[in-house]
């Protein structure tokens, strides 16, 4: 036991993988399960503010690129599916943890999608934020969540950028369409810092997840990176991000911002954000309205090895 405990901390310490095969700590095994399936349940929720743009998408090549964008959110669902099944879970029992509101899913697709500004600002600064939080995950310490987060981090690009594309396009509009985007980044800025997670101090798994090198850094320095990230991409856009206290600092060479309403953050986790009953009900429903494929194909694959036997 000792040995392969030994053997397990000298592959983490010398940034190697850990592969499904591998021993590892049970507590390991535990953390890697919760996050990537709040991960892959955040995805496929993830589906559901914009997608219910889909049908009212103002242009063909709009609704082209939003029809895209969802449909990589489901397979991004996916992949992580099957990282977490390597780990000795079944994705049965995951979607289950998922309606029944015993795993959770990003505290960001709790809130509604008013106007088509939304899709934009969700692509910028949603995508933007998975992206910081995503990409030092191309680093984690387990291989097939390590590998499933590359290809991940590829789409989430286009997807931020197909979101800044359309701001641009909004805000050379009328005047009605600027003060939309407005609007949307009024109503998204601070839902966006609080996707990182608590304060660190508040955070009761970043040490031993870092130390597992799960996380590669904490979720106070990615949301710093965050927004030193989105200040110049506010200015070039033309509008204002809704916090007084945004302002260079030039002695941290990094920039000060007020503090997230961290209250609000725990009650959306908890189940009392804007749209979290709708959200979860619509899954629920999807989910039972599948029930009649995923009988099919169980039935066509029992005949087929009927068949072949
Ligand atoms: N929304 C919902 N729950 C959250 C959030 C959030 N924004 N932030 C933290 N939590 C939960 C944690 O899951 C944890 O709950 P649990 O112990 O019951 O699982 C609790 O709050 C305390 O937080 P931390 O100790 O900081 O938890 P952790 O170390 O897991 O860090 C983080 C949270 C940063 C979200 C991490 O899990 C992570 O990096 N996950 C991978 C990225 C991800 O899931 N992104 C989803 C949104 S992006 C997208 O889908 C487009």
């Amino acid at each position: 036991m000792d040995e392969l405990l030994e053997h397990f901390e000298r592959t983490v310490e010398r940034d190697q993988r850990i592969e499904p095969r591998d021993w590892m700590p049970e507590g390991y095994r535990k953390t890697l399960i919760r996050q990537i399936a709040q991960h892959a349940h955040s995805e496929i929720i993830g589906m559901q503010p914009e997608g219910a743009w889909i049908t009212r998408a103002p242009s063909l090549r709009r609704k082209a690129i939003l029809l895209a964008k969802v449909q990589d959110e489901a397979g991004h669902g996916l992949y992580l599916y099957a990282a977490t099944e390597t780990l000795g879970v079944d994705r049965s029992e995951l979607t289950e943890n998922l309606i029944e509101g015993k795993q959770k899913y990003s505290s960001i697709f709790n809130y509604p999608t008013p106007s088509f500004a939304d899709v934009g600002v969700i692509g910028w600064l949603v995508d933007g934020a998975a992206i910081c939080n995503q990409v030092p995950l191309c680093r984690t310490s387990y291989g097939p969540y390590a590998r499933a987060m590359i290809r991940v981090c590829k789409e989430e690009s286009f997807h931020q950028r197909q979101g800044y594309e359309l701001l641009m396009t909004m805000m050379r509009g009328s005047k009605a369409q600027r003060e939309m985007v407005q609007d949307s980044v009024n109503r998204w800025w601070w839902p966006s810092l609080m996707m990182f997670g608590p304060p660190d101090g508040d955070s009761p798994n970043t040490a031993r997840s870092m130390a597992w090198r799960i996380k590669r850094h904490t979720n106070d320095e990615l949301r710093q990176k965050f927004v030193d990230m989105s200040v110049p991409q506010a200015e070039k856009l033309g509008v204002t991000l809704p916090d007084p206290e945004l302002k260079w600092n030039a002695e941290r060479e990094h920039y000060d911002f007020g503090e997230p309403d961290w209250a609000e953050l725990k009650r959306v986790i908890s189940g009392d954000g804007a749209c979290n009953a709708e959200r979860v009900e619509h899954r629920r429903r999807a989910h039972e309205d599948g029930a009649w494929v995923r009988e099919a194909a169980l039935a066509h694959a029992a005949k087929k090895k009927g068949v072949a036997a």
